[in-house]
């Protein structure tokens, strides 16, 4: 066995409403790519009131959710699921902190630096931990692969 290779792990990656406006994409990606994250899925979606309202349940509570709802369904979101070597924290790190008008001053080789405004137009999203990452990759991603993975199974025991 390996002992040197470190397990891969997988995040959710997203860019935001604002990111897709300001055709960041593919620079957004070219940045990923250049920091050695492979883009396993993606899929352009737009989240409807109940569906953002289920992705930022834990705030819920917060004065800023009515705010937030809006503006992630206000236009097309961009989601992928990013995997590499400690890729949950490296992504975190690569976006910068949440409010991207500060970012453009303690971190501004961040991508929210490079296209964010300000906490709530801070143009990517990324998970915050292996709970969060596992649950946002599934709420995306896992339904139709699970149904793949049961139908596989049903046809490999006939
Ligand atoms: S907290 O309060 O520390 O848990 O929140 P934080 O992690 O900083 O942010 C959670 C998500 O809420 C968005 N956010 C906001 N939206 C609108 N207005 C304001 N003031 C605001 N502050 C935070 C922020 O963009 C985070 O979204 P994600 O997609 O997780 O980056």
């Amino acid at each position: 066995c390996d002992i040197g290779s470190k397990e891969k792990e997988k995040t959710l990656a997203m860019i935001k409403p604002d990111g897709l406006l300001g055709n960041y994409t593919e620079r957004i990606k070219d940045v990923i790519v250049d920091y050695g994250f492979s883009i396993l899925r993606e899929i352009t979606t737009q989240l409807d009131q109940d569906s953002a309202s289920r992705f930022y349940a834990e705030h819920s509570s917060k004065r800023f959710f009515p705010s937030l709802i809006k503006y992630m369904t206000s236009g097309p979101v961009l989601v992928m699921v990013l995997e590499k070597e400690n890729a949950i924290a490296d992504w975190r790190a690569l976006i910068g902190p949440t409010d991207a008008y500060k970012a453009k001053i303690t971190n501004p080789n961040s991508i929210r630096a490079m296209c964010g405004q300000d906490s709530e137009k801070n143009c990517v999203h990324g998970s915050d931990s292996l709970l969060s990452a596992q649950s946002e990759i599934s709420f995306f991603f896992e339904d139709v692969s699970s149904a793949l993975h049961l139908l596989s199974y049903l046809f490999a025991s006939r």
